[in-house]
């Protein structure tokens, strides 16, 4: 299977890519609808859902022009089956469902925390053993990977994901959607030790996360005292990344692991990124990131996926959108 095109649309990208033998990247086309939801102040599922059935026809054309090639030379065709927004979701599968029917070639029903977790890899032919750490606006995973297929999931968030808990209390401190970005531009002029925020399950000894402590501390404080909002942008930031770069890294430890590979959204951050480096220098393990562009969501990572678990012949075209795949099981197979 040479030639693969991915669609994305668990969320708010509308994204399309053409990849050719698993690390030859011919087109990434996203679409952010971004600016659509930020006037609601996050994603609404059914605006989701009409913004990708008008923009798919559109972004998938700008693909296979950019990439140079014709549907009929597309191999096999992929699409993010869950986990996400089930009419979202619907949309994107449904599309690629049709096109592979119509090219007569197969379908292959992908999982999008998969995507994340193995980005930082694009391209290259195996996955190699290491700790995963997805960090995204829907999820927040420690992961064991031995090689592709052998993955194991060590803990998670009991409620808000990382990326949420940026987004929350951007939206407290009166910035934009989508928020991380934002409060990492704020913090950079604030005092990371003006406030003490709680740093939940810091010591609770498993993998799991919560942040909705957090972001209600945060939300307290505002009501409580005038505050300085670089400050409190600063001081929350601090307290985020220092339990993922402190859980990361025990859990690397605990699993024998030199490698920790960081995805999603929030991976962009550079104090995460500053903490997870220093704390994963302390015991000689290396730490890899995605490409940038392949951080937020995009269809480039479902490709790659899709490419690595090649060979079988597809799967069911009857495959149903699965809005709370995990990650322990592949997208359901026919
Ligand atoms: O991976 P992604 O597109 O989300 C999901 O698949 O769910 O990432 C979006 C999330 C948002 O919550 C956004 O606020 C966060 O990533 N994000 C950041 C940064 N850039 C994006 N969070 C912290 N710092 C950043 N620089
Ligand atoms: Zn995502």
């Amino acid at each position: 299977m040479s030639l693969i095109l991915a669609v994305e649309t668990s969320c708010d990208e509308t994204a399309v890519a053409i990849l050719r033998d698993g690390s030859n990247l011919l087109a990434s086309e996203v679409w952010s609808q971004a600016e659509v939801h930020s006037a609601y102040g996050g994603v609404v599922p059914e605006v989701a859902s009409r913004n990708h059935l008008a923009a798919l026809p559109t972004v998938a054309r700008r693909a296979l022009e950019r990439a140079g090639v014709g549907i009929a030379e597309i191999d096999a065709f992929a699409a993010t089956v869950g986990p996400g927004l089930p009419t979202a979701l619907l949309v994107g599968v449904a599309y690629a469902k049709a096109l592979a029917v119509g090219c007569g070639r197969p379908f292959l029903a992908m999982n999008h925390i998969e995507g994340h977790l193995f980005s930082p890899f694009f391209g290259e032919p195996f996955v190699p053993p290491h700790l995963g750490l997805v960090v995204s606006g829907g999820h927040t995973l420690l992961v064991d990977v031995a090689s592709f297929s052998e993955r194991r999931v060590l803990g998670s968030t009991v409620d808000d994901a990382a990326g949420e808990a940026f987004d929350k209390v951007a939206k407290l401190l009166g910035l934009g959607y989508p928020g991380g970005v934002e409060i990492e531009r704020l913090a950079r002029e604030g005092d990371a030790r003006r406030y003490v925020f709680p740093r939940s399950m810091r010591h609770s000894g498993d993998f799991q996360f919560s942040f909705s402590g957090l972001k209600t501390a945060v939300r307290y404080l505002l009501e409580r005292e005038r505050v300085h909002g670089p400050d409190v942008a600063a001081s929350f930031q601090a307290a985020v990344v220092e339990v993922l770069a402190e859980k990361a890294v025990a859990a690397a430890l605990a699993c024998g692991r030199d490698l920790i590979a960081v995805s999603g959204g929030v991976s962009s951050n550079a104090a995460l990124q500053a903490a997870l480096s220093e704390a994963a220098a302390r015991h000689r393990i290396s730490v890899r990131l995605a490409p940038r562009e392949l951080r937020t969501d995009n269809a480039a990572m479902i490709a790659y996926v899709a490419a690595l678990r090649a060979g079988g012949g597809g799967d069911s075209l009857a495959t149903d959108v699965e809005p709370s795949l995990d990650l322990e099981r592949f997208a359901a197979p026919g």
